[in-house]
């Protein structure tokens, strides 16, 4: 048996630098007042395909949908923001002080091609600021976005911005790009998707079709007065910030909800699949799932594209240090003691391991050399006989007898806990 197609096992010592890169870029999120929140990983299946929309790939193509034996549809989450929007809703967070800051972690599924970075089973962290509509909020989440980054010691990526509009002007604007491609030279399937959705065009990665949209008209040269004001608030903000980014006017993601400031990590070493991460703001997501009016912004970051991220800059986080001390018994008394010793350490705090089944001399000093311990005690039987264990620095390679009474305290006194 294997894992499902498009799905892997996060195993030792990778996992530890899966945990160490999640909470690198969970931790600026907890220090700027974001409360954590866990939602279920299916909702009804209408969470997703109103919050989402059933024009994107992501709903109508990549949904792992099924009904349970009540015969509800459910679907396991594509992304995170539809449930966290969902749960607001529900529990009227609303009513309270806004804006309600929240962050979540944890899987998502879509049914995609698997190539490298893309994945039908993966991790987000996602945040979501909800309430307020205010430009120093935007500028806030994009900054809290590049600061998980900068943590983690990623320098080779870059910030895309643009403003995507709102129902002011995006209207208009939706009108004159399909005039403009209703004129050009396009096959059937792509004049579908104008229909549903034509700024899916200008995203188009064919050379054929990217060819004839040299000159077409671009949403930020359409912006109206308000919702520019807005744009221009945040570039300003983000400017005394120290955050840099890149205008990016055809940026289009993949997901439908999107107002006004809209934007993408993207990482320079990674092919295809470059984004680490993405969001923007999405004013009209909490009345298409049945709520009042509220705004909302927030982004998500791929921890399993990130992880890929810091591979590719060589960075060395979260290597597993191992453990602090370690415990060798040779015979059974001494195996006694070493398990009671091993219990006393890890309960005052120390990290510490011992050796399980008959590994021998030779097997128990590898398992003690590969813990990473920086001190080692062996238990000998003749040590024992005289009351004593070798108490070992594996960095000077000092060895000491120490009397079994005082093995506790020397090893935590040793190891700095
Ligand atoms: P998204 O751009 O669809 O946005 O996904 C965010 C990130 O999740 C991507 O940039 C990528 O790193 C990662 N990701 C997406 N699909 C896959 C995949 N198949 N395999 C591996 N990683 C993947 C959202 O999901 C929005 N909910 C973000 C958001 C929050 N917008 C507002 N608030």
């Amino acid at each position: 048996m294997t894992a499902p197609k498009g799905t892997f096992d996060t195993l030792p010592p990778d996992s530890a630098r899966f945990l160490a890169v999640r909470d690198t870029l969970t931790a600026p999120l907890r220090r700027a007042g974001y409360g954590y929140v866990e939602t279920p990983v299916f909702e009804d299946t209408a969470v997703f395909s109103r919050g989402v929309g059933e024009s994107t790939d992501v709903v109508s193509k990549e949904m792992y949908t099924f009904s349970d034996r009540g015969g509800r549809s459910l679907t396991l989450r594509p992304e995170l923001t539809a449930g966290l929007m969902r749960a607001f809703i529900e529990h009227r967070l609303h009513d309270g002080a806004l804006p309600v800051k929240l962050w979540s972690v944890g899987s998502a599924f879509r049914y995609e091609r698997p190539q490298a970075g893309r994945y039908r089973h993966f991790t987000q962290v996602d945040m979501e600021a909800l309430g307020t509509d205010d430009p120093a909020l935007d500028a806030e989440v994009v900054a809290l976005g590049v600061q998980g980054f900068r943590d983690l010691g990623l320098t080779d990526f870059e910030l895309q911005l643009t403003s995507l509009g709102d129902s002011t002007c995006r209207p208009q604007y939706r009108e004159l790009l399909v005039a403009y491609l209703d004129k050009l030279d396009l096959d059937e399937e792509t004049r579908r998707r104008a229909a549903i959705n034509p700024l899916r065009v200008l995203d188009d990665k064919r050379s054929e079709v990217q060819a004839q949209l040299g000159d077409a008209p671009l949403m930020v040269d359409h912006l109206s007065d308000s919702t520019k004001a807005h744009y221009d608030a945040v570039r300003q903000h983000l400017t005394d910030l120290g955050v840099t980014w890149v205008e990016a006017p055809r940026l289009v993601r993949g997901l439908d909800y999107y107002t006004k400031t809209t934007f993408e990590f993207v990482h320079n070493g990674l092919g295809a699949q470059s984004a680490i991460g993405g969001g923007g703001r999405y004013d009209g997501l909490s009345a298409a799932l049945g709520g009042p009016d509220v705004s909302g912004i927030g982004y998500a970051v791929g921890v399993d594209r990130t992880m890929l991220a810091v591979q590719a800059e060589g960075l060395d986080i979260g290597v597993s240090a191992g453990v602090q001390a370690f415990v060798v018994p040779l015979g059974a008394e001494a195996k006694r003691l070493a398990v009671k010793l091993v219990g006393q350490l890890r309960q005052a705090g120390v990290a510490a391991d011992t050796v399980y089944g008959d590994r021998g001399l030779k097997g128990s000093m590898k398992a003690a050399d590969r813990s990473g311990a920086s001190h080692i005690v062996v238990i000998g039987d003749r040590d024992l006989a005289q009351g004593v264990g070798q108490l070992k620095d594996m960095s000077t390679g000092d060895q000491v007898a120490v009397p079994v009474g005082e093995l506790f305290e020397r090893l935590r006194e040793s190891v700095g806990a």
